[in-house]
């Protein structure tokens, strides 16, 4: 099979086209073909080697495709069903084995692609918004980056909870984008200080909850954006990873609650993911949910998708497509 492949850490000239053995699944796993895999900024991490993954392995932690071969204790899914999973590596490959609890099935009414692009951001934006701060009706949210993959799903999600939204972005374009998806208030973060605007639209209170993806740049004022007893869940670092931090100063600001979740451990019970996927699933078929295929790349030109990830001129979903 046609696989990426990373030898050793680096930029994204160590993504590597190989010739790989088809996988052989064990006992729990079932054999998938992938069909289309989605690029996300842990697979840049993980090939820089900010995450460490042992050599060699093959990136990619989501993707959409067929179930071709079952193990012996594999339930709940046959040879045929279409499936979909996140937060399980490999995915950047024509084929991959996956234990069938990490496996969601594909309802008919969603295409592959729609599938793909949408279980790691789109579990993502579900366990943010209803577990690391549950957000309330009325809640005011501030989210960075929001017409961004997670931050404009996140967004949509907000506004179905019946919170009120205050969006950050960096330009003109991304602005009428988070508009449409739903955010109350546009910030250009690029173009003023988006503590002072918050501040400024929330009478001087600050807002419930900071969902913050974006990390080094934005820390810290996203901190002062809180009321106080205010949370800030810092899910992200596409900017670059925040400095430690005094516990101290979250007293000093107000009581603050600070969180750095991952998604892994919001899906780590199959009832959880299960209940994640179908909601996310359900609201894209009401089209509730709009999910943005931002451009899709070839398997072999993975570098170049990843590229297009980190140059922010995208704005929703990139995916590799398999060669057949
Ligand atoms: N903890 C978790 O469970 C979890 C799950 C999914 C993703 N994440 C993390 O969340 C972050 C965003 O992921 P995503 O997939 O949703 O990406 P994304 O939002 O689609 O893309 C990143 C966005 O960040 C903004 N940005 C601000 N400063 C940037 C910079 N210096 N370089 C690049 N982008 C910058 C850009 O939007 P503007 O141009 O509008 O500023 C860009 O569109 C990543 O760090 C990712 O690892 C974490």
């Amino acid at each position: 099979m046609q696989a990426v492949q990373i030898s050793h850490f680096g930029g994204a000239d160590v993504l590597t086209l190989a010739d790989l053995p088809v996988p052989r699944p064990a006992a729990d796993q079932a054999l998938v073909r992938i069909q289309f895999a989605g690029v996300n900024y842990i697979d840049i991490y993980q090939r820089t080697g900010l995450y460490k993954n042992p050599l060699p392995f093959v990136p990619g932690m989501e993707a959409a495709g067929i179930v071709e071969a079952t193990g012996a204790e594999v339930i709940e899914f046959a040879v045929g069903d279409r499936v979909a999973f996140a937060m399980h590596p490999g995915a950047y490959a024509e084929y991959v084995c996956v234990a069938w609890q990490k496996l969601v099935k594909i309802p008919d009414s969603i295409a592959a692609e729609q599938a793909a692009g949408s279980m790691l951001q789109g579990l993502t934006a579900h366990y943010l918004a209803h577990d690391a701060y549950p957000l309330r009706v009325g809640d005011l949210a501030l989210v960075h980056a929001a017409a961004g993959g997670t931050g404009g799903l996140l967004v949509q999600m907000a506004k179905i909870r019946g919170s009120r939204v205050i969006a950050t972005v960096s330009n003109e374009e991304k602005e009428q984008r988070a508009r449409s998806l739903g955010a109350d208030w546009v910030i250009n973060y690029s173009a003023s200080d988006f503590s002072m605007k918050v501040k400024e639209l929330t009478n001087g209170r600050g807002v419930d909850v900071v969902y913050d993806s974006v990390g080094a740049d934005t820390f810290a004022n996203s901190l002062t954006c809180l009321r106080p007893r205010g949370y800030l869940v810092l899910y992200g670092q596409s900017s670059g990873p925040v400095a430690p931090l005094d516990p101290g100063v979250l007293a000093g600001m107000g009581s603050l609650f600070l969180t750095r979740p991952s998604l892994a451990h919001y899906i780590s019970q199959r009832e959880e993911l299960l209940k994640r996927a179908n909601d996310v699933f359900s609201w894209l078929k009401q089209k509730q949910l709009l999910l943005t295929i931002a451009k899709k790349f070839p398997l072999a030109k993975a570098a170049e998708a990843q590229e297009a990830l980190t140059s922010r001129k995208y704005a929703g979903k990139i995916l590799l497509q398999m060669p057949r």
